[in-house]
This record gives structure tokens, C-alpha cells and sequence, in this order.
């Protein structure tokens, strides 16, 4: 299979997000809010438009992964830029063929040449710990509360950024939208039926783990 990682343009943002809402749908919620994310992501002052990738197979968008910048800061106050993925997303049709990989390792060379010390993600560990990412709890990285929670992802990039220091991180305020506004955006979309699903569960049980 021939998987064609290209910049995304701003003829591909419809498609992406109608990409990204058939991939998250009742996933992780009934319905999802990650197209809306995406939505407003891009116009966002943390977006990262140069890591914003689309992955077509057969002349086809199948999959999207979009960067927001993040921070690091130390006990002693320094604070270092770092790099955020998600939402990343392949759709259903076209999972478990390394279109995600594809997309994950064409940015992370990007991400690495642009000098970033490290990758840090709020994601599932399944998804990510063949990628080389870490729990935070490893590299002394954790959530603002001070806990270290299961889906806390460190990627280093520089060897040893992250030793002899205690680490907090902060993520683009972009994540906290307001989940009143999804509503009226997701009705631009074909309805769709929002149900439960068991995966809702493991993603509510690994939101609320902590790693100890
Ligand atoms: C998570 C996601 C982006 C991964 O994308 P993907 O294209 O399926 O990823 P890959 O194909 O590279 O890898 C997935 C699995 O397929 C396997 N795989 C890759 N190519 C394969 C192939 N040709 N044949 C068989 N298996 C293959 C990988 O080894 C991996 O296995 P694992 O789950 O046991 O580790 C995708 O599943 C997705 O969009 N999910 C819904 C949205 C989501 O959850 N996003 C992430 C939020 S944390």
C-alpha cells in the first residue's frame, strides 16, 4: 500500500474534519467534539500550521495529524517549548496498515529538525509506547495537579532533556473549548446516531488512572 504523507491545505480542512469525526465517533463519547477541536485549532495562536499533515492513500485523505505547541516548566521556573499531537486520526477503513505510523514518523523527524527537546501527548499508552513515548512518571513529567496520569506521553527527543529536574506540563488552553459549542458546529455534519460503546469505558477508566 502506497501511503503519500503530504502538508495539509486549507482545501483539505472540510475533509479533515469530516475525517476526524468519523474516526472519534462514539469512540471515546457519544458523539465526539475532536472535529470541532480541529475546527478551531487552526486559527489558534499555539497551532502549529507546519506539522499540520494529511496521509492519502490511492489519491484519497484516510488519515490527519495536527500539532499544537506545549510547555515544560521546571521547579526552578524554566520553561522549554515542546510539541503537542492530536487530535491524529486514520479512518476506520484504513487502520491497522501504518497510515498512523506513517503520520507519526514524518513529523517526528520535522519536530526533531525544528529542534523541539520532546513530543508530549494525552493519549492511550496501546497507541504510542511503540512510537518510544514513555510515561511521564519515567522522565519526572506530570499533569499541573502534580499527578502522573496513565495518558501522560513523553517522547525525548534530546537524550536526557528531562533528568535531574521535576516537570509540569502545560497544554495549548485550546484543549479546554467549551463543549456547548460542539453542538451547533457537529449539526453542519450528516446526523448521526450517538450511542454507548465499551470503548467509552477504557477510555474512562484510563482518564481517571494514575501512574504511581
Ligand atoms: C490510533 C490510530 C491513529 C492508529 O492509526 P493506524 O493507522 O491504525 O496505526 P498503525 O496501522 O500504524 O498501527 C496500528 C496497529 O496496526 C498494526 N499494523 C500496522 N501495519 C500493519 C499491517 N500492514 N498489517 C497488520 N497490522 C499492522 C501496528 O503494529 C499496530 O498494532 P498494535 O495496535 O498492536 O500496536 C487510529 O487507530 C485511529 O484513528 N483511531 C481512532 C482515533 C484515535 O483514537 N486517535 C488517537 C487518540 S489517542
Amino acid at each position: 500500500m502506497n501511503i503519500c504523507i503530504r502538508p495539509e491545505t486549507p482545501a483539505d480542512h472540510p475533509i479533515v474534519e469530516a475525517l476526524t469525526r468519523e474516526a472519534f465517533w462514539n469512540l471515546y463519547r457519544p458523539g465526539c467534539d475532536e472535529h470541532y477541536l480541529v475546527h478551531v485549532m487552526r486559527s489558534h495562536e499555539d497551532f502549529l500550521p507546519e506539522l499540520a499533515f494529511v496521509a492519502e492513500v490511492e489519491g484519497q485523505i484516510v488519515g490527519s495529524i495536527l500539532y499544537t505547541r506545549s510547555w515544560v516548566v521546571n521547579e526552578l521556573g524554566e520553561k522549554v517549548e515542546t510539541a503537542t499531537f492530536g487530535p491524529l486520526c486514520v479512518h476506520p477503513a484504513w487502520q491497522r496498515r501504518g497510515v498512523g505510523t506513517a503520520l507519526i514518523e514524518h513529523t517526528k523527524a520535522l519536530v526533531v529538525q525544528q529542534g523541539y527537546p520532546a513530543i508530549l501527548i494525552l493519549g492511550d499508552p496501546h497507541n504510542y509506547c511503540r512510537h518510544g513515548f514513555r510515561t511521564g512518571k519515567d522522565l519526572g513529567v506530570c499533569s499541573l495537579d502534580g499527578k502522573f496520569p496513565l495518558g501522560l506521553l513523553v517522547l525525548e527527543l534530546r537524550p536526557g532533556f528531562f533528568a535531574g529536574h521535576q516537570w509540569k506540563l502545560h497544554t495549548s488552553a485550546v484543549y479546554g473549548f467549551d463543549p456547548a459549542l460542539v453542538e451547533a458546529y457537529d449539526a453542519r455534519f450528516p446526523a448521526r446516531e450517538k450511542k454507548h460503546q465499551p470503548s467509552q469505558e477504557l477510555f474512562s477508566m484510563l482518564v481517571r488512572s494514575v501512574v504511581e
